[in-house]
């Protein structure tokens, strides 16, 4: 049939329309399909952690950047005992049902963090409402009652959603307990009840021992031994939560050290999990200290020195070094169940203000502007390699 000319502009104009739908179509589903954890999909479940400020639903730009790019999520901050728990009685459970309502809805997997940790609880949870002046610490049976409580009211709540727990945050100072509340009052079984408390509420979770200076070799071999007589009582641990909290050092840790912790902690029969992982770009004068929140320097501008941005040498040393980490971490995807960053663009970051308050550090994959840095497209190329 013959078409007149306009019919025809009208037919191939309708075409040009629909192949150019198509085509963005296409396109917005292949973006949606290579973000970084499909990169890697078949090593391990990348993540990353939501901040409180997401999660109380200020920063949907943030959460779309997440779901382009991640499979795993971890609360920052949310679920830490003085937030989610501030008193006998009270419960704050709004940002976490966002958390596992956006985890639900793109299909992530959610790490629980953290049950038990020294830090970021409340004292009234150790102590007595009236020695709380003098500081009079409550008996270990009801510190105990306590710590069940706390784990099996969360646990329970979201179970079958959130599928593994960093049980026990931190409970290692170099070679020796950590002398905490949970310490001193209950004594080092604390992980033990810990442990059984989280399996009891949900046996089918994957339990976790996080720990920073992973890499220190008293500290693993203190750990090491420690879970394996704890499993020889029964107690189940599944795994190992490497904090991986590194500086741009090359040395701090090397990966020489990296790759033997991962191995050991693999051979001790334990999944390995890099939980919080960042690279701090900025001068750093206590490199053995890992991740330890006691410590805080001075401020001074020599401290602080890419207040105006970070020089593209240093960008690229950023890349490498992020390069050669997630090289290690493929090499060893058979032990690695997960790589998780600690937050997702720099200005979210803890480092600012750690061990060093105010300052401005480069630590993550995205910048202040939520764009993709030069890190990011090195670990994509390392695929390519
Ligand atoms: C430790 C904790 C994290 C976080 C960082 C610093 O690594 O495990 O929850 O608090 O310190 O923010």
């Amino acid at each position: 049939m013959a078409i007149n000319r306009r019919q025809f502009l009208v037919q191939n104009l309708m075409t040009l329309a629909s192949l150019t739908a198509a085509s963005q179509s296409a396109r917005s589903s292949a973006v949606r399909e290579s973000g970084l954890s499909d990169i890697f999909k078949h090593d391990f479940a990348l993540g990353t952690a939501l901040s409180n400020r997401t999660l109380e639903g200020h920063d949907s730009a943030m959460l779309d950047l997440v779901a382009r790019e991640f499979k795993a999520i971890t609360a920052e901050n949310a679920m830490k005992w003085e937030e989610l728990h501030p008193a006998d009685r009270q419960w704050n459970w709004d940002s976490i049902d966002r958390f596992v309502e956006f985890g639900k809805a793109n299909d992530m997997l959610m790490a629980g963090h953290t049950l038990i940790w020294h830090h970021q609880i409340p004292d009234s949870v150790f102590f007595d409402r009236k020695g709380r002046a003098n500081k009079r610490a409550i008996s270990k049976t009801r510190l105990l009652a306590r710590m069940k409580n706390h784990i099996s009211t969360v646990v329970d709540r979201y179970k079958g959603a959130i599928t593994l727990w960093d049980v026990v945050n931190e409970a290692v100072n170099y070679d020796h307990w950590r002398q905490s509340h949970w310490h001193s009052i209950i004594g080092p079984e604390y992980l033990d009840h810990a442990f059984r408390f989280t399996e009891e509420a949900d046996p089918k979770a994957q339990l976790i021992y996080n720990d920073f200076s992973m890499t220190a070799v008293a500290k693993q071999d203190f750990i090491i031994k420690k879970i394996q007589a704890i499993r020889k009582r029964g107690v189940k641990i599944d795994g190992i939560g490497l904090q991986c909290h590194v500086l741009l050092d090359s040395d701090a840790p090397s990966i020489k050290a990296l790759e033997t912790t991962i191995i050991k902690y693999a051979q001790a029969g334990l999944r390995v999990h890099i939980t919080e992982l960042d690279v701090d770009v900025l001068p750093f004068d206590n490199k053995g200290s890992g991740a330890d929140l006691v410590i805080n320097r001075e401020y001074s501008p020599e401290r602080d020195p890419y207040r105006d941005g970070l020089p593209l040498a240093i960008s690229s040393e950023l890349a490498n070094r992020y390069a050669e980490l997630f090289r290690l971490f493929v090499k060893h995807k058979e032990h690695i169940d997960r790589v998780s960053f600690w937050c997702t663009s720099d200005d979210e970051s803890w480092k600012n203000d750690w061990p060093v308050k105010g300052r401005k550090n480069y630590p993550l994959l995205f910048d202040r502007d939520r764009q993709a840095k030069q890190a990011y497209y090195a670990l994509r190329n390392i695929k390519l390699d």
